[in-house]
């Protein structure tokens, strides 16, 4: 039912937000899939935990409310560009309710670990 759509907000890379509709339980790379979010290079291993281009940024009060991180997360996200203290990546991150009308920050430059390829958003 519509009950169990909740709205996420994503900054893109350019600064411009996007909003998106999630189902609960989806992950926030499904969420960038399903709503067809032009986020360049997001996704890349599509949610396999072997790349790290989805990166995303949370607040803090968002970040403490997360499930806790694994080892794997940890190992991936590690190799992620412009690592911050409330970076995770998007494709372990399940929707719940509580999530409904939060922004997400996706960070200025990716890496995908498999390629050992940066790519460099700015130019
Ligand atoms: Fe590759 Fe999340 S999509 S680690």
């Amino acid at each position: 039912s519509s009950n169990d759509k909740v709205t996420i907000y994503f900054i893109n890379r350019d600064g411009m937000k996007l909003t998106a509709e999630g189902n609960l339980e989806d992950s926030l790379l499904d969420v960038v899939v399903n709503n067809d979010l032009d986020i360049d290079g997001f996704g890349a291993c599509e949610g396999t935990l072997s790349c790290s281009t989805c990166h995303l940024i949370f607040e803090d009060d968002i970040f403490k409310k997360l499930e806790p991180i694994v080892d794997e997360e940890m190992d991936m996200l590690d190799l992620a560009f412009g690592l911050t203290d409330t970076s995770r990546l998007g494709c372990q991150i399940c929707i719940k309710k509580w999530m409904d009308g939060m922004t997400v920050k996706v960070p200025q430059d990716i890496s995908d670990a498999r390629q050992h390829m940066d790519i460099d958003t700015s130019s």
